[in-house]
């Protein structure tokens, strides 16, 4: 496994790759890796001859009053979880190689990411769109792989993709839940033992409406109502949101009878956790 910290020689190693005839896989990640990317990085390889995965905590994804600085990072158990996985390279490049000091060029999604956490997070988008497009270009990737845990990211990259002709194919992967239900994601590293067990409320909220739904519940209030109840009783710091939304669109839904997401969004603690379950007629249990 090659670890790369330069732009030049990933495309370098990639071009080489292209050239012998081989596709390449990309999954972009911001590292301290769990079982969730590890889905992803499996999913890349059966889509792949070889699997790149890139770890950067990307700084421009990230509001001056985030997380950045606290956000979870080891590098060297990142690498080994790699190798095992047999990755065939890692991209691990330093803010600066990423941003030049008059960087001035962004990509905005102008309309899916509105809602949901782009509503709260204005800028989080735009640096998350610029970073993945820069990472298609240096990887040169056939396919890049992206979880659904991050329904919203999901949906802005494939668009950005459509909309900008970009050759690469969009691969979606399946939301990965600790046993609990919790959604896996590297932000529960800060969740204290008593926060963890409040966090439970998320999933279970989903399954509750999940349940729900496959008794025929389709309301909107109601379903989002179920979530609310149970971030409640845990009395959840903030809710940024709990709403049913088209999940082509992202724009509301009063009923759940097209195909829908019900994504919600909540601090437990000082930590912002997200979750969401598709609502359709294969909704499997969270
Ligand atoms: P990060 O949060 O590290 O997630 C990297 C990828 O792993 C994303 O596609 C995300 O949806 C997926 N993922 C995370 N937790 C998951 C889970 N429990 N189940 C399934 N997939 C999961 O998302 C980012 O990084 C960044 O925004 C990035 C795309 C790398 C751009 O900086």
């Amino acid at each position: 496994m090659e670890i790369f910290t330069q732009s030049a020689a990933l495309k370098t190693q990639a071009a080489a790759w292209k050239k012998a005839g081989e596709t390449i896989a990309l999954v972009p990640t911001m590292g301290y890796l769990h079982e969730g990317h590890l889905s992803l990085i499996r999913l890349a390889r059966q889509n792949g001859d070889r699997v790149v995965v890139s770890i950067f905590v990307n700084p421009t994804q990230f509001s001056p009053t985030e997380d950045l600085d606290q956000y979870p990072r080891d590098f060297a158990r990142d690498a080994q979880l790699c190798q095992q996985e047999g990755v065939d390279a890692i991209f691990h490049p330093a803010p600066e190689e990423m941003y030049a000091p008059d960087f001035s060029c962004w990509v905005q999604e102008e309309s899916l990411s509105q809602t949901l956490c782009g509503a709260f997070r204005p800028i989080h988008f735009r640096g998350v769109c610029t970073v993945c497009l820069k990472l298609f270009h240096l990887s040169l990737a056939d396919v890049a792989v992206f979880g659904m845990k991050d329904a919203q990211q999901l949906l802005v990259i494939q668009r950005m993709v459509r909309d900008l002709d970009v050759p690469i194919r969009i691969l979606p992967a399946p939301l990965v839940r600790e046993e609990d239900g919790l959604a896996r994601s590297s932000r529960n590293k800060y969740l204290s033992p008593e926060e963890r067990i409040r966090a439970l409320a998320l999933s279970r909220g989903l399954r509750l409406a999940g349940e729900a739904f496959r008794q025929g519940e389709r309301d909107a209030q109601r379903l989002t109502g179920l979530v609310r109840q149970e971030l409640e009783a845990v009395q959840a710091e903030k809710i940024d949101y709990v709403e049913l939304m088209d999940r082509s669109t992202l724009r509301p839904a009063k009923d759940a009878t097209g195909h829908t997401l019900l994504a919600v969004a909540a601090y437990i603690g000082k930590t912002r956790l997200i979750d969401n379950l598709f609502l359709d007629d294969a909704t499997p249990r969270p």
